[in-house]
């Protein structure tokens, strides 16, 4: 049926009628705020790059959760600037390293709260780079095993989840076996499968103070044309025992998000990274944007291209407005 008999307009007449037909529906239980736990007490250091950020002492993170939770918050994703780095990034592998210690501390105070802790060297070593460097390059294998050691560290202190953000290969299968043999066979890996090589990282690398050294990480994030790939790096993160898969960044790459939907039947993540946040911080400062009704059309659009959970730094100024 054609005009004038068909008239889409009918089912936009008012407030109600338009609600009833809505397709895609955004909810806070979608949502994971993303927090960066560091050294001291009393610490809350803005992020300049990342207006309402913080670098926070445990103690800060743990009245910052009490206040997200209260909020509507159900779910943050932690980071780590700590004391000291080393070559390997082994400084995150203790159960008193400093996401370890948030991880502890917010779990006695919120216990409801779910938390999913970034498994990565890059914020843990001298020369920034995700993994052991040898010969100029970031080294596979031998990355695997810092990376198995740090999760299993996260899993003994009480995270809910752990997701790898490093693009080694292998290291899904290989962290599975690890907390396999340790008893951690119910703590679900949620793997960074498709994460790019992107600009849109910058201001995290000023919050997390992890920032490479030399070079870039070309050698071991993903070509930004490429989606094909995207599958390929999706199905071999599957098969070796992800329970969750993302695609990061978010808005740049909803195609790739529309594509793994459409290929996998398979929980989907995608994360609205810093460099994506700050933009729309920085026209909302000059006054140029309707912040909150961009946030929510932007976080929808991540929503309707596929994606099923959600991690953003608007987080926590949008949970309580939807
Ligand atoms: C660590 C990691 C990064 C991000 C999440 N985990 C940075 C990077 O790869 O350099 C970026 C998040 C953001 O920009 O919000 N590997």
């Amino acid at each position: 049926m054609t005009f004038p008999r068909t008239r889409l307009r009918r089912l936009r007449k008012n407030q109600a009628i338009r609600d009833m037909v809505e397709e895609t529906i955004l909810r806070p239980a979608d949502l994971v705020m993303p927090l960066f736990a560091c050294p001291g007490e009393g610490v809350k250091n803005p992020i300049k790059s990342m207006p309402g950020n913080y670098q926070l002492s445990v103690d800060m993170m743990v009245k910052t959760c009490e206040e997200l939770y209260a909020k509507g918050v159900r779910s943050i994703l932690l980071f780590g600037i700590p004391e000291k780095k080393d070559e390997h990034g082994l400084v995150a592998t203790h159960d008193d390293a400093i996401v370890q210690r948030a991880i502890k501390a917010i779990k006695e105070k919120v216990p409801e709260l779910y938390i999913i802790a970034d498994v990565c060297n890059c914020e843990y070593t001298t020369h920034g780079h995700c993994g052991t460097i040898v010969d100029g390059d970031v080294h596979n294998d031998k990355t695997l095993e810092t990376l198995s050691k740090q999760a299993i560290s996260f899993a003994r202190v009480g995270a809910d989840m752990v997701a790898p953000s490093d693009m080694m290969d292998g290291r899904v299968g290989h962290m599975r076996d690890t907390l396999d043999e340790a008893g951690y066979y119910n703590m679900p890996i949620m793997s960074y499968s498709a994460k790019y090589a992107s600009a849109f990282y910058g201001p995290f690398r000023d919050a997390a103070e992890s920032a490479p050294q030399f070079g870039n990480r070309d050698t071991y994030q993903m070509n930004p044309p490429n989606s094909d790939e995207a599958m390929r790096e999706i199905e071999l993160d599957l098969q070796e025992g992800a329970d969750i898969v993302m695609v990061k960044p978010a808005l740049s790459y909803l195609d790739v998000i529309r594509r793994t939907k459409d290929t996998f039947n398979t929980p989907i993540a995608a994360y609205n990274v810093s460099g994506e946040f700050s933009m729309v911080k920085a026209a909302a400062e000059k006054g140029w944007i309707d912040e909150e009704r961009i946030v929510k059309e932007l976080l929808t659009s991540i929503k309707r291209a596929g994606a099923d959970i959600i991690l953003s730094y608007h987080t926590q100024e949008i949970v309580d407005k939807l």
